[in-house]
């Protein structure tokens, strides 16, 4: 897929997000998918990955899966750390305009300013979450906690077929 000059519509990666949800068989591959779609389509997104939680873990343990940018040294987050422990350990998302200021953030790279960590609900339990770091403070907006929550509830959707 070519790298985007410019930043496409929000509703044009809602359609781009139903055609891959529909071109795809595994939660596996929409997660590959969604990542490279974000982080190339939305500008601010630096940092697009998903967390999934390990089967069997105990204590749980969120464990980094699908992912687009920069090496991360948190490969392995337990739901008592970082703002991915608190997203998962909540079910709520979370959004930090500016992680300089938040106790709980883990640092992945120099470079980020603002961090968004979505859920991703099976049967209504969290089984792992979508994280998405940016460049920018405060680069994520309502409209942009919607477009990441839809991510989010395609994958619970694929992994409750599964
Ligand atoms: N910042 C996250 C850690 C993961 S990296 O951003 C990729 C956190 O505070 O949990």
């Amino acid at each position: 897929m070519a790298i985007a000059s410019n930043p496409k519509k929000v509703d044009e990666v809602h359609q781009d997000l139903d055609r891959l949800y529909s071109e795809t068989r595994t939660a596996d591959q929409l997660m590959k998918g969604i990542v490279l779609l974000l982080n190339e389509q939305m500008l601010k997104y630096n940092w697009v990955g998903f967390y999934m939680l390990e089967p069997g873990a105990n204590p749980p343990m969120l464990v980094l899966g699908h992912y687009r940018g920069p090496m991360t040294p948190h490969t392995r987050i337990p739901l008592n750390q970082g703002i991915c422990g608190a997203a998962a350990s909540s079910g709520k998302t979370v959004v930090v305009d500016d992680v300089t200021l938040d106790p709980r953030y883990l640092a992945c790279s120099i470079e980020t300013k603002s961090e968004i960590v979505v859920p991703v609900f099976v049967r209504g339990q969290v089984a792992g979450e979508l994280d998405i770091d940016s460049h920018f403070l405060s680069a994520f907006g309502g409209e942009d906690r919607e477009l990441v929550e839809y991510c989010a509830q395609l994958v619970g959707k694929r992994l409750e077929k599964a």
